[in-house]
């Protein structure tokens, strides 16, 4: 399939994914944001200048939702979607910024192209393992390895939550909320094959489209954590609904993804903790 914008969005990953490297290999300097757990690096910032300029000399009539510097663009009020008629890129520079700060090596850069109705293309470039992750809207999804064309993704089909590699997350406003996450992951530990933790939302997503994981939940999201990985669950086969089992949409800030024989196992499972949770 060719898409200029997809080409667009592919190359501009890719670049960023080599300033994040080059970073990650050297000196970069860490701060805090909303809370000392909550980290920002010169690496989140520098990728993302470098995505923001690649995408806005081909589509200075676009706007632009960033991690780092927010809305910008010709909206002036915050809805995560664009009007009708408008194009907006939501951009995760470094999801993973825990991860690259300590040296873990599992981060990617996140971007995804949105209409009205959501997301019409979303790219997950892992730097590390030279792994691109790409689909639009209504033609699939597949991973590109080292730039080279590869294999259409499909999600896993476990019939048993007890054959399942499941993953979560918790976020970073994680004390400060009844949403912690811990009932939830009491549950759900003891009942499936095994829980990840790796840190990095848009990869969870994008694994569970890949079928290396078997299905993902978490809270207290933002747009740019999912934007892309939600299209690529939906375009492997997979389903995404928040906690309470309505249907998920662009803004949600929890969700649950999975394929179409786990999700509605893991939903009961999920429900069940907040039932029991005190
Ligand atoms: C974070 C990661 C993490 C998730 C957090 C996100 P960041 O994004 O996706 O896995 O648990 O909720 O905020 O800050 O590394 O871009
Ligand atoms: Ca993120
Ligand atoms: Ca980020
Ligand atoms: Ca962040």
């Amino acid at each position: 399939m060719h898409d200029p914008e997809l080409a667009l969005a592919i190359a501009a990953a890719h670049a960023a994914g080599a300033v994040l490297l080059r970073h990650f290999e050297g000196v970069f300097e860490v701060e805090t944001k909303s809370s000392p757990i909550d980290l920002v690096t010169s690496a989140d910032r520098a990728a993302e200048a470098v995505v923001l300029e690649a995408l806005r000399s081909v589509h200075p009539d676009h706007s632009f939702l960033a991690e780092e510097s927010g809305l910008s663009g010709h909206d002036p009020k915050y809805t995560v979607l664009p009007g009708p008629g408008e194009l907006r890129w939501i951009i995760d520079p470094l999801d993973g910024t825990t991860n690259f700060a300590h040296g873990f090596p599992h981060f990617c850069v996140s971007i995804a192209l949105c209409d009205a109705v959501g997301p019409r293309l979303g790219v997950i470039h892992d730097p590390i393992r030279g792994e691109t992750f790409v689909a639009v809207r209504g033609h699939g999804a597949r991973l590109e390895r080292n730039a080279r064309p590869g294999r259409a993704l499909a999600v896993s089909r476990p019939e048993r939550l007890q054959q399942a590699l499941i993953a979560t997350g918790f976020s970073y406003q994680r004390a400060t909320t009844r949403d912690d996450n811990l009932a939830e992951f009491c549950r759900v530990v003891p009942r499936v094959c095994c829980v990840r933790r790796a840190g990095s939302a848009a990869l969870d997503l994008a694994y569970v489209a890949a079928g290396r994981l078997d299905g993902y939940w978490e809270y207290h999201l933002q747009p740019w954590d999912v934007a892309a990985g939600a299209l690529l669950v939906h375009e492997a086969g997979g389903q995404l609904r928040r906690l309470d089992g309505a249907p998920w949409q662009l803004g949600c800030a929890d969700v649950v993804a999975a394929g179409p024989t786990l999700l509605p196992i893991l939903l009961g499972e999920l429900r069940a903790a907040r039932i029991e949770a005190p």
